[in-house]
């Protein structure tokens, strides 16, 4: 590049690139990176076609262009995404939400609403989203339901520390709690001392790691060399996460409340096997755009056996 380069050329020259790099939507990733260079959304950018570049906006641009081609997604070069049609600051070594996972929150919603909040003893009580990362979800939930308290708990200081900034981003901080623990460990405490839970939440919530051992290596270079195995990977079979949430469900949730979780596209048998072994009721599933089953979910028993265990 020479700075006697347009935008359009670059922008031209930027699209070509990236193609024979095997990235997706080459002209879509050029627009946004060179807009970000310059501080232009796409529209700026159009409107901007013919002007000549300097040469320290060519450097900006040639930077952020050679991580993309090295197959760095494109949110954490951005350093954003959106989700639930929120803004999101996303940073590497946490994961990227995806728009599958608004199936996920759409299902929490649809629960919360059935569940209703009656005063006479009804439901109450708190979500929990079990490994939060970014805290789309919670994040999601709380902007929705402007009333509700949502425990968000991840092992990651560093998603942790995201999804605080992002729950102060969309205005829902006051009602999110942040919990470090492990999920193997929902009876635990968190860093601050207090329980994950009080054994009677409404809603647990989670899109846990789900990808098998063998399946890691037929990821894309964007998730399997730039996002967090810790957030990808759950043992031999991709199951391992659904067996501890389904094991711990019934101590968790108040009788009538629900487990909700996303699935792998091949995994919503064997997690709906998982949660009938540990008791739960009125199995659902629900599929994506694809037509893949991408959400399953469980409900606590009216009389919840596990608090019946406690009170004896
Ligand atoms: C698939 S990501 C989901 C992130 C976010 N909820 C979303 O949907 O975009 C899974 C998250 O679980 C967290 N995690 C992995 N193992 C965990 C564990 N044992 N206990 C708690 N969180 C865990 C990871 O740090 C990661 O943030």
């Amino acid at each position: 590049m020479t700075d006697s380069w347009t935008v359009l050329k670059v922008l031209r020259w930027t699209t070509e690139y990236l193609k024979e790099k095997g990235i997706e939507n080459p002209r879509l990733d050029a627009e946004l990176l060179i807009g970000s260079a310059l501080d232009k959304d796409r529209v700026g950018l159009y409107l901007c076609y013919d002007q000549p570049l300097h040469s320290d906006e060519l450097a900006a641009i040639r930077q952020l262009v050679t991580r993309r081609a090295s197959r760095e997604p494109l949110q954490y070069i951005l350093g954003q995404t959106e989700f639930w049609s929120l803004p999101f600051k996303v940073v590497p070594g946490v994961l990227i939400p995806r728009g599958d996972t608004e199936i996920l929150v759409e299902e929490a919603l649809r629960i919360l609403q059935q569940q209703g909040d009656a005063p006479d003893g009804g439901v109450t009580g708190s979500v929990l989203d079990v490994g939060t990362g970014s805290g789309a979800i919670a994040v999601a939930i709380a902007h929705s339901c402007p009333e509700l308290a949502v425990v968000a708990l991840d092992i990651s200081p560093a998603a942790l520390e995201l999804a605080q900034g992002n729950a102060e981003l969309n205005g829902v901080r006051e009602r999110l709690r942040f919990c470090r623990q492990d999920m193997a460990h929902l009876d635990g405490c968190c860093d601050d001392g207090h329980a994950v839970n009080d054994g009677r939440l409404r809603l647990i919530v989670s899109n846990p790691p789900y990808i098998s051992r063998a399946e890691m290596a037929e990821l894309m270079p964007e998730v399997k060399d730039h996002e967090p195995h810790l957030a990808l990977e759950a043992g031999e079979d991709g199951l391992d996460c659904y067996r501890l949430l389904c094991a711990q469900a019934l101590r968790c949730l108040q009788p009538g409340g629900w487990l909700v979780v996303e699935v792998g596209a091949t995994q919503a048998a064997s997690v709906r096997q998982l949660m009938e072994q540990s008791g739960l009721e009125q199995l659902f599933q629900r599929d994506d755009y694809s037509g893949i089953a991408r959400v399953v979910g469980g409900c606590a028993p009216a009389t919840n056996s596990a608090e019946v265990e406690v009170e004896k």
